[in-house]
């Protein structure tokens, strides 16, 4: 894998996870070059609803996005936190540069591979558009940020990213965000609704069994990158949902008693018979959860976009003004 993270990061978090009870690992190493494939795969098979709810919420009400922006004719920067393969951004961009073709794209993403081929992408698709990708993760991009000009920014943090971090850390990075945002800055967000536990369920716990690959992928990256000898067939993906809380939990759990070596951390780690790794979480939410979170970040809600089934939201924010 070629992203900034260093083998240093990877092996101090693995260290520490695989050393606590219960085991855990971060989701966050899920995209090294094999990872992110996986992850397009799981983005385009039809259970994984979020995709085309996002991409219906842009195509259909991208004109009404631009107008709650309030950029009027202004210049104005689009910054994507975890950019991907743009996707859904483009069909905004599209339109964001009809507007106004002065506008600049400033994807971030942990995985260069990511960056540079979606560059490689909107040169050929979007040729008028300015790109300037960078690499790095969330958290360290966002001191970048403010040294970035003084455009005004729309910033992006899409697909139910932010369901990935747990109630705590979203309070974290998003107050951390606004702290970095100008008045006439807007953040654009991603929400997967909680619904139909059955839906959310057959989008994690796939029949085509990519979402067990891209959890297992972790440990085939352990084993390539930290020197692991774990035996990936000895493991199994299981997901469960809660419907009262709304948080989806990816595991591995080993289905034997055995022992993996990872060199790098010269360490010897036990698993019992049927003991789990907790992987993932990705929280799905109400209304209500939405406000509240906005509400503890320090941000007011300006409009929520949804789908026609109601299954996600985009919302657009803005930084409180304090006095
Ligand atoms: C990136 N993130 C929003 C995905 C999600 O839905 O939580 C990651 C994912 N994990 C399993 N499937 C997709």
């Amino acid at each position: 894998m070629q992203s900034t993270i260093s083998i240093t990061e990877l092996a101090n978090d693995v260290d520490e996870g695989l050393s606590s009870d219960p085991k855990y690992l971060n989701s966050k190493y899920f995209y090294d070059a094999i990872g992110s494939a996986i992850f397009q795969k799981i983005m385009h098979m039809p259970e994984y609803y979020l995709t085309d709810c996002e991409l219906e919420i842009f195509n259909q009400q991208k004109k009404s996005i631009f107008q709650h922006l309030n950029l009027n004719d202004q210049a104005f920067d689009v910054v994507e936190l975890g950019a991907g393969d743009g996707l859904k951004t483009k069909i905004l961009l599209e339109y964001f540069l009809d507007q106004n073709p002065a506008i600049k794209y400033i994807p971030i993403d942990i995985s260069d591979e990511a960056v540079i081929n979606l560059e490689k992408d909107l040169r050929r698709e979007l040729p008028n558009l300015n790109v300037e990708g960078k690499i790095g993760d969330y958290f360290g991009m966002m001191e970048a940020l403010n040294e970035i000009d003084t455009s005004p920014k729309v910033i992006m943090f899409l697909g139910s990213n932010i369901g990935n971090f747990n109630h705590q850390k979203s309070i974290d990075f998003l107050s951390h965000l606004g702290e970095v945002m100008n008045a006439n800055d807007n953040l654009i967000l991603g929400f997967d609704l909680k619904k139909d536990p059955d839906i959310i369920m057959n989008a994690y716990n796939d029949p085509h069994g990519y979402t067990a690959s891209f959890n297992l992928n972790l440990l085939r990256r352990i084993n390539e990158e930290l020197d692991g000898t774990f035996e990936l067939l000895k493991y199994e993906h299981f997901e469960v949902y809660d419907p009262q809380t709304g948080t989806a939990k990816s595991y591995l759990i080993s289905k034997t008693e055995q022992s993996v070596k990872i060199g790098a951390l010269e360490k010897i780690i036990h698993f019992k018979k049927w003991e789990p790794v907790f992987m993932e979480m990705s929280q799905k939410y109400d209304e209500e959860m939405i406000q509240n979170l906005a509400d503890e970040a320090g941000f007011e809600i300006i409009k929520n976009f949804t789908d026609d089934r109601q299954y996600f939201i985009n919302s657009i924010w803005k930084p409180k003004q304090i006095g």
